[in-house]
Order: C-alpha cells, then sequence, then structure tokens
C-alpha cells in the first residue's frame, strides 16, 4: 500500500497518478543505474558500488512521490505532456531532493529514526558515513537531472535556482534548522508555520512552480504562476500538519516510519499546539484555500486538485 500513488476520487477525465507514478519510478530508476565500474582499483569500484546501492535503497524503496506527481500535475495544467522525459527528470529532481531530506532527516544526530518507508532507513541499512554522502550524491545527482534535461539554458537555470533555493538555508535545510533547535520549545503558530512552510512547504511550493514553469500557459496567463504559487504554499503546509496528525494518531506499520515520535522527542506540531481535532479542521481548510486557488485553473487542473484531495486525505 506504501508504494501506491495517491488515490482521489478522480471523476471522470482526472488522469491515472498511478500510470505516471511508474513513468517516474522508472526515470528514477534509470538515473540511479550508472555505470560504477570505469574505477580503475577493485576497492575503489566495490566502494562506488556500495554507495549507489545505498542510493538507491533511499530512492527506489516506495514513497508516495507526492513531489515528483506535482510537477508532473502541475507541468500538465500548464499544458506540456508529463509522458516527456524532460518533464519527468524535472519530477525526478524533486525526489532525489526530497530522498536526500529524509536520509539526512532519520540520521541518529537529526530525528534518530530506524524505519522509513517500512524499511531500515539508510544509516541502519547501511552506516552513517554512507548515509550522509547519500544525502550529498542523491542531491547533485538532482541537479545534474535538470543539468542534463533537454530545454532551453533559460529554462535550465530558472529550475536550477527555483530548486537550490527550496533546498537550501532559506528553504528546507533552514526548516530543519529550526525543527531541530525547537526540541522541547513550545512555537506559536505563527512560528510552527514557518518552520513548515520552511521545511516541508519549499519543496512542495517549488515541485507546483517548477512544474508550472515546463508549459506555455505560463505566458499566456498572466495570473498563473501567481495561482500555482496560493495553491502550493495552502498544500505544503497542509501536507506537514497532516503529517504531525499522522504521526500522533496513525501506527507504525500503516505509516511505514515510526509513530508517536514528534511526542515522544519534544517536538512542536500542529497536534501539540492546537490537539488533533483542531489540527485537522485546519488541514481542511487549508485543502479548501488550495482548492480556491484553482477556481478558474480549468479542466487542464484536474491532476493537481486530485493531488490535493490525495495528499491532504491521506493515511501515511
Ligand atoms: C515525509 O514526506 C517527510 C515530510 C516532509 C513530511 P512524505 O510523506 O512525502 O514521504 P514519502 O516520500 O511518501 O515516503
Ligand atoms: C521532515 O519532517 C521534513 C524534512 C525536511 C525531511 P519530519 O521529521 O516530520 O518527517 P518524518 O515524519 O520523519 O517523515
Ligand atoms: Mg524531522
Ligand atoms: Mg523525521
Ligand atoms: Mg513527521
Amino acid at each position: 500500500m506504501r508504494s501506491s500513488a495517491p488515490q482521489a476520487d478522480q471523476g471522470a477525465h482526472g488522469p491515472d497518478l498511478g500510470d505516471w507514478k511508474t513513468s517516474l519510478e522508472q526515470r528514477l530508476a534509470v538515473h540511479l543505474s550508472k555505470p560504477t565500474a570505469q574505477a580503475a582499483a577493485p576497492a575503489a569500484s566495490q566502494s562506488l558500488s556500495r554507495l549507489q546501492q545505498a542510493m538507491r535503497h533511499g530512492v527506489l524503496n516506495g514513497g508516495k512521490r507526492a513531489r515528483g506527481l506535482l510537477v508532473l500535475a502541475a507541468a500538465t495544467a500548464s499544458g506540456a505532456d508529463p509522458k516527456d522525459q524532460g518533464v519527468l527528470d524535472v519530477a525526478c529532481a524533486l525526489e532525489l531532493v526530497h530522498a536526500f531530506s529524509l536520509v539526512h532527516d532519520d540520521l541518529p544526530c537529526m530525528d534518530d529514526d530506524d524505519l522509513r518507508r517500512g524499511q531500515p532507513t539508510v544509516h541502519v541499512a547501511f552506516d552513517e558515513p554512507t548515509a550522509l554522502l547519500v544525502g550529498d550524491a542523491l542531491q547533485t545527482l538532482a541537479f545534474e537531472c535538470l543539468a542534463e534535461r533537454a530545454g532551453s539554458a533559460e529554462l535550465t537555470i530558472e529550475l536550477v535556482g527555483r530548486l537550490a533555493r527550496a533546498t537550501g538555508g532559506l528553504g528546507m535545510a533552514g526548516g530543519q534548522a529550526i525543527d531541530i533547535a525547537a526540541v522541547g520549545q513550545t512555537l506559536d503558530q505563527q512560528e510552527l508555520e514557518t518552520m513548515h512552510r520552511l521545511k516541508t512547504g519549499a519543496l512542495i511550493s517549488a515541485a507546483v512552480e517548477m512544474g508550472g514553469c515546463l508549459g506555455p500557459r505560463r505566458q499566456s496567463d498572466s495570473h498563473w504562476m501567481d495561482s500555482l504559487g496560493v495553491f502550493a504554499q495552502a498544500l505544503g503546509l497542509a501536507f506537514q500538519v497532516v503529517d504531525d496528525l499522522l504521526d500522533a494518531s496513525a501506527d507504525t506499520q500503516t505509516l511505514g516510519k515510526t509513530a508517536g515520535k514528534d511526542q515522544a522527542q519534544g517536538k512542536p506540531t500542529f497536534v501539540s499546539l492546537m490537539g488533533l481535532d483542531q489540527a485537522r479542521t485546519y488541514a481542511r481548510s487549508l485543502h479548501d484555500r488550495a482548492l480556491s486557488a484553482l477556481d478558474h485553473a480549468g479542466p487542464e487542473a484536474m491532476a493537481l486538485r486530485q493531488m490535493a484531495q490525495a495528499l491532504t486525505q491521506r493515511a501515511y
């Protein structure tokens, strides 16, 4: 179940997200299968193969592929073809950065988690130095995917800049710094939202906005990128509110990661701030806010609506 695509009421015209997910995973596997045997000495080639094996463990091990699918959904809404290899490579870049963030998030010096996507985390299955290097290598592979995809140099530079900003000190990494410093503290709603918008929202916004850059609608509709931005901000925050809710209310087997960790580790979350019921209501209101940003987006945005529903109503 953990590896199934996000499910939603697709209606008659929604695309098959399972199909998209299969294409995305096939492309990820290609990027993670580059030959490693060129190194002259056998010991070196063994080290490279082991690192690649650990990278594959960190990526090709299930996962909802939410960020990659959001790239494909936003690209489709913008008039691009989600099966196009250049579009899939942008989706791969987002999934690779996300996988890197999870490998590091699970390290003993961060959240110290043994289980991810129903399997041992990378530092458990391999070792800590390898997990650190897997994160480094996945991050750079993501930028390689962007740099080497077919497309204009101008667009490539824009995509690289967007992903770099979303990943770095004022994006995901910055949010993780706030998260680590906030252990044992009480954050108010504004502080918690800032943390969530950075550690999780930044990559979700990058996924939607980078997908939006790939099609002609960006030029033909002057409000389009703004609408995508509002949609993504609300969905990104909703996504982490639901993650907080699931940590407090679902079981380890369903989640594929250790349940109840936030409370055990003294992490401030939307559940610690407002309780389960209010956090659920808040997630629903963010979902509604996301959808209303697409009020004028037309049927091309069906997959984005499906994703918003699937991600705010998810079970893991
Ligand atoms: C988990 O992300 C980490 C957060 C940012 C909340 P996902 O819930 O998307 O994890 P996978 O990729 O499906 O395993
Ligand atoms: C992680 O948030 C956000 C990242 C940048 C990876 P969490 O620490 O809540 O994610 P899980 O619950 O371990 O997946
Ligand atoms: Mg964490
Ligand atoms: Mg964690
Ligand atoms: Mg969590």
